[in-house]
């Protein structure tokens, strides 16, 4: 199969780098995936080029020999507390009254909710999201094609990074050999992987819960509202476990995955873990690791809820919290959270039509799979009719260009 019918999305995590490839086409069919430790990323951010570039490397050479093709270029998720967004707004007369609406306005009110946005010149743009469109005075307007009114508004949710951390991505990228296809907010990519149509059109709060990161992406009325990220998430759990033990980071991680739970009532009082150390073995009680899990991942949530309250949305979303990331496998981290949070909580993993399940239906592997998703959803969109249905609109320049082609076309 030639690598041009198919896409590959890059996650390049602090804990992990994730390589994941499916076909373009109807319908999305992951081929291969592959997930390489990463040791040059520090939340979300590179830190050491060379070893972030091996990684890159590593990571798509194992997916493509599993899918059997090749490809040159990646869409690459953008992660860490550099990535923030806003709302806006614009609005357009439709010169004659009455008229009919057409692409043409569309891509007019698109750039005049932009053009009012002003973005400081160490940052870029790297998604202008149409949440809806107003029609006179008739507010979420899917489609407005081809209706007449006398004047188009629209919703725009506008994400923005860092553009040093943003070039740093792309070096790596390039340095192993690969081109950007399209540079995406992990949020979002996630958020097609995980989140049914349902829960984004009741109102749903994604937690993806990495490494260095909890990333978020709250939806309301079928739309992203806001997308974040938290400083904190599983590395910040491991380093707690090797304090409070004294133990080494590694160790700290393995205790975590084989013994951590995030509620000490759960885990019976008598349970004993040996703990490896240089002289001694020693052991612990497993409630006292349960102690300091639950104590870090409380105050994660409790950072998330504070990033809802200043965002002043209404809380809870009706359709809940849904948390995925490595760190969504902790047990009982579900129950922590809806403690904390005070709304419904479930637990997400990347869905996965066909391919090699086992490995795909990881929740650390959400956010790959979801690039793939993201990758194919916008590939078909640019490809079918114009449709303002689409539910996220690249940077302004490139919907210009595709928007232009679809046109012409
Ligand atoms: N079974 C498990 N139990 C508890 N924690 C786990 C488990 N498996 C993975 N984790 C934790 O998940 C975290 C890694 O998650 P993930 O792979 O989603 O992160 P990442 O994408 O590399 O990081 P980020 O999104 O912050 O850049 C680590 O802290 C790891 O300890
Ligand atoms: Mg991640």
């Amino acid at each position: 199969m030639p690598g041009t019918q198919s896409l590959l999305g890059l996650d390049i995590g602090t804990t992990k780098v994730a390589a994941v490839i499916g076909t373009r086409g109807p319908e999305v069919r992951i081929l291969g995936a592959a997930s390489v430790p990463s040791s040059g990323i520090r939340r979300g951010t590179v830190v050491d080029v060379a070893g972030t570039t091996r990684a890159v490397q590593e990571a798509v050479t194992k997916a493509q020999r599993m899918a059997g093709v090749e490809l040159n270029s990646a869409w690459v998720g953008v992660t860490g507390q550099h990535v923030s967004c806003l709302n806006s707004r614009g609005e357009v007369q439709l010169a004659r009254a009455n008229r009919e609406i057409t692409w043409n306005d569309v891509e007019r009110v698109m750039a005049a909710s932009v053009s009012v946005v002003s973005i400081p010149p160490d940052r870029q743009m790297i998604h202008a999201v149409s949440r809806g469109f107003i029609v006179d005075d008739e507010p979420r307007v899917a489609n407005p094609v081809g209706l007449s009114a006398n004047r188009l508004a629209v919703e725009t949710h506008v994400v923005t990074a860092s553009r040093n951390l943003i070039d740093n991505v792309v070096r790596c990228v390039d340095q192993a050999g690969l081109g950007v296809a399209e540079l995406v907010a992990e949020p979002l990519a996630t958020a097609d992987a995980v989140l049914s149509k349902d829960e984004e059109d009741l109102g749903v709060l994604l937690v993806d819960i990495g490494g260095g990161t909890t990333d978020l992406a709250l939806f309301a009325e079928g739309s992203v509202a806001y997308t974040g990220a938290i400083p904190a998430a599983g590395s910040n759990v491991t380093h707690d476990l090797a304090v409070a033990l004294g133990i080494t980071h590694p160790q700290a991680e393995q205790i975590k995955l084989v013994h951590g739970c995030a509620q000490v009532d759960m885990v019976p009082d008598e349970q004993m873990i040996a703990i490896p150390r240089d002289e001694e073995d020693r052991s612990v009680s497993r409630r006292f690791i349960a102690e300091v899990v639950q104590a870090r991942v409380q105050e994660i949530f409790r950072l998330v809820g504070q990033e809802m309250q200043r965002l002043g949305t209404v809380w809870p979303p009706p359709g809940g919290a849904v948390l995925t990331g490595g760190g969504s496998l902790l047990t009982a981290v579900n129950a922590t959270a809806q403690e904390v949070l005070g709304c419904r909580v479930r637990l997400g993993r990347p869905r996965v039509a066909s391919g090699p399940v086992h490995v795909l239906e990881s929740p650390a592997l959400a956010t790959g799979v979801g690039l793939v998703y993201y990758a194919h959803r916008e590939s078909e969109a640019r490809r079918a009719e114009p449709s303002p249905s689409v539910r996220v609109m690249p940077v302004l320049a490139r919907v210009m260009t595709w928007v232009r082609d679809l046109f012409s076309s």
